[in-house]
């Protein structure tokens, strides 16, 4: 192992048991040490998903068979984390002591260090900040298997529903990216930004319901809300065009899972369009894709607001309340 550690332990906010913000606490641990094909990274940012939300109350409780049943199996949230490598283990080829990284990992991001699998993490561009690098992964990931199972093209009209929350506001750049017409519901404070982010047209999604869009004119329509009735939604849709389900609201016990099979119902005799739900991935090539659009300006991280790792279950509450803008991220004190 080759290390440049200069202190033995670490601030990491780690829960023990699931539930609200208040249980994640602030604790001293020992630095983790890079087993083989690992390293450690020093962690620069980390921005809070969703997916930080759901694995830290523990619901849907059918979340809890693959994260941990009586507690979360890693106790630290952050998925999302750009850093410096600090430790390398044996066996890892493509990354050095120094370099300046990016990557959704299983979680961790939530502490001054991270121990994770090397091949998760890719280079961070120099002209990406590290803060705008924690950013992009999960939620950046997440937007761009969506408008690429829409099958988003230039000339299409694509809706985008929930534009203005983290997945929501890459969803909105990647679709005009591709070159489609944006329609976009959101929330009312947010329409000047989506329509910055390049959405032809928005609606506040408290004042216009999805039934008042013009049925049969979307070529993909890309949920991210998961509140409007699945066959209004349908009928919006042209022939031929593809509704995608990336959020559901749902139970306690099942979340999503009851909407995910009414769309399975529903698909069939719809007249050509399609309802598929989204069960986005880890995957590092996007990233590495996502961190050059941003480098190169062609998109950007929409962010609300940073905290301070010392305050960081207050970027958590925040971000459990639903009412996010764009992204939410902690800020590590400079070395
Ligand atoms: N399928 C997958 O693989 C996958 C992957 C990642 C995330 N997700 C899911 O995607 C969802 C969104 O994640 P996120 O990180 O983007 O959430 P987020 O940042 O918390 O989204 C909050 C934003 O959505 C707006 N909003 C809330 N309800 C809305 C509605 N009914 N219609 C339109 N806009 C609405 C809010 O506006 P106001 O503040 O004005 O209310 C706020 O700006 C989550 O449910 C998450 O679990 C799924």
């Amino acid at each position: 192992m080759n290390t440049k550690l200069e202190t033995r332990t670490m601030h990491a906010w780690t829960q023990t048991r699931y539930g609200a913000p208040d249980a994640v606490q602030d604790v001293v641990v020992d630095i983790p040490l890079p087993g083989p094909l690992e390293v450690v990274v020093r962690v620069r940012a980390s921005s809070i998903n969703a997916a930080d939300i759901h694995i830290m109350r523990g619901e849907p409780l059918l979340l809890r068979a693959f994260f941990g049943m009586r507690r979360p199996r890693v106790g630290t949230r952050g998925r999302d984390v750009s850093g410096t490598v600090v430790a390398v283990g044996s066996g890892v080829a493509d990354l050095a002591i120094g370099d300046e990284v990016l990557g959704e990992l299983a979680g961790g991001g939530l502490a001054e260090y991270v121990k994770t699998p090397a091949d998760q993490l890719v280079r961070r561009p120099g002209a990406l900040d590290p803060v705008a690098a924690s950013a992009l992964p999960l939620a950046g990931g997440t937007a761009w298997q969506a408008v690429e199972l829409g099958g988003v093209a230039a000339r299409q009209r694509v809706l985008v529903i929930g534009a203005s929350g983290g997945v929501g506001t890459y969803t909105v750049q990647l679709a005009a990216l591709r070159g489609a017409e944006v329609w976009a519901l959101c929330g009312a404070r947010s329409r000047k930004l989506v329509e910055d982010l390049g959405a032809a047209r928005t609606f506040d999604y408290k004042t216009t319901d999805a039934a008042g869009l013009p049925a049969a004119s979307f070529d993909a329509i890309l949920d991210i809300a998961g509140t409007a009735p699945l066959r209004r939604l349908r009928s919006m849709l042209r022939p031929g065009g593809t509704l995608v389900l990336v959020s559901g609201e749902g139970g306690r016990l099942l979340g999503p899972i009851g909407r995910i099979l009414r769309a399975g119902l529903l698909s069939r005799g719809a007249g050509g369009r399609r309802i598929r739900p989204l069960a986005a991935r880890t995957k590092p090539e996007l990233t590495a894709e996502l961190a050059a659009l941003a480098a190169e300006g062609r998109i950007r991280a929409a962010i609300e607001r940073t905290w301070p790792l010392s305050e960081a279950r207050n970027a958590l509450a925040h971000v459990d309340a639903g009412h996010t803008v764009g992204k939410v991220v902690v800020v590590m004190a400079p070395a």
